[in-house]
């Protein structure tokens, strides 16, 4: 009765893995290098994680408000207008249950003679998310021939055949290579999907991990009222607390309108505790003070990765963000053969061809010897473990 549809590639590898150790990748002793979530715990110089929260019995177990909690609506825009001087109002934020469903939610409003613009190696669930809402798309060349950086000539697109108009989709930080734009590049793309006839969504979960600074397109937006730019955010992976399961999408107040809409609907909104324990984490202070901390522990963390694994002999594309290492393997070993050897040693990473969008899911990808290294979960004394058993493996 149900039309059949496989896993995302991320719980793919994990339940592969599964099925190779009887364990859940992240549990007890494994190697989680296939996982896209950040530490949980308190970071060297950073704030603590609060263990608690409170409830009022009476007001806080109704259902929660379709677009969002008010307390986290206002704290999220001051937020944007504290850090990027967004000139953003509570009005402005529409709350999901993680940055994913928020980002479901705006593919699948696009109206019919819009092309999806893509960049070639982009976030796993893209794919999956173009196939099941079978969306027209033009792919922006993201590849080991240019480095896995587009030029800005790359961006400037025309509709495809059968469309008249354009939205970019753009993880920025990109997951899987950790490329940013540049501020000024970032500027011009804004100013470039700002005008009529072309909209975006920057997806920024990764906006703290960025070296020197973390960075959102809201900042180069004039009034995003007038605009199809839609920015993603979520608690997931800045905030370190991916089993709250928050996110929000900011953009033009008719567009939240839809959004709420759409949560009465297809979700009824989000957890009021999860939003409440947000809440706080966004505190002005102290979230300036995660701010810094994700910069410079993961900052620290991206280099040793990247020395420990050139010297292994891996070709990194990484860029300047996000808690990943990619790269090519030494030696002409293919990503599934190399985490057939991890799995032994309770260890995978995530093969690459996974992040190729044009991939048909049947012929060869050119990203089969490429891998997603995550160090996002590991803490800092893991590193002569990890790299002893890389070693083995390559
Ligand atoms: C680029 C990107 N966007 C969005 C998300 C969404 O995160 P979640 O749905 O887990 O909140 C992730 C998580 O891996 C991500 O890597």
């Amino acid at each position: 009765m149900l039309v059949q549809f496989p896993p995302m590639g991320v719980y793919e590898t994990l339940f592969k893995f599964a099925d190779a150790t009887n364990k859940y990748m992240g549990d007890g002793k494994t190697h989680p290098w296939a996982q896209g979530y950040p530490i949980t715990s308190q970071l060297p110089n950073g704030p603590a994680l609060p263990d608690s929260i409170s409830l009022n019995t009476i007001s806080d177990l109704k259902y929660p408000k379709a677009t969002g909690e008010i307390e986290l609506r206002t704290a999220i825009s001051d937020y944007y207008n504290e850090h990027y001087n967004a000139g953003i109002t509570p009005d402005n934020v529409g709350v999901f249950a993680g940055g994913r469903p928020g980002l479901m939610a705006c593919m699948s409003f696009l109206e019919k003679d819009i092309c999806v613009a893509l960049e070639e190696t982009e976030y796993t669930p893209y794919w999956d998310m173009f196939r099941l809402l079978d969306r027209k798309v033009h792919f922006i060349p993201s590849n080991a021939d240019n480095n896995f950086r587009p030029s800005d000539q790359d961006y400037d697109i025309q509709p495809v055949e059968g469309t008249s108009r354009v939205f970019l989709l753009k993880s920025n930080p990109c997951n899987p290579t950790g490329v940013a734009l540049e501020p000024e590049r970032l500027k011009k793309i804004v100013k470039h999907y700002s005008q009529d006839g072309r909209g975006a969504l920057f997806d920024e979960a990764y906006e703290f991990y960025n070296d020197p600074e973390p960075m959102s397109a809201i900042q180069y937006v004039d009034n995003i009222d007038d605009t199809d730019i839609f920015i993603a955010g979520a608690a997931t992976k800045g905030l370190q607390v991916p089993g709250m399961r928050v996110g929000w999408m900011i953009a033009a107040k008719k567009h939240i309108e839809l959004f709420r809409n759409y949560s009465s609907i297809g979700m009824g909104g989000v957890s009021r505790a999860s939003q409440l324990y947000v809440t706080q984490l966004l505190e002005k202070d102290r979230v300036a003070h995660a701010r810094q901390a994700v910069c410079d522990f993961f900052k620290s963390q991206r280099e040793r990765y990247e020395k420990g694994l050139s010297d292994l002999g891996f070709e990194l594309y990484t860029g300047c963000g996000g808690f990943y290492h990619w790269g090519k393997l030494p030696n002409g070993l293919s990503a599934d053969e190399f985490n057939e050897k991890l799995f032994k040693h309770d260890a995978g990473i995530l093969p690459g061809y996974l992040c190729d969008m044009t991939r048909d899911g049947e012929s060869s990808s050119p990203l089969d010897n490429f891998i997603r290294f995550s160090f996002g979960p590991l803490d800092a004394g893991s590193y002569e473990g990890d790299m002893e058993i890389l070693s083995k493996c390559v």
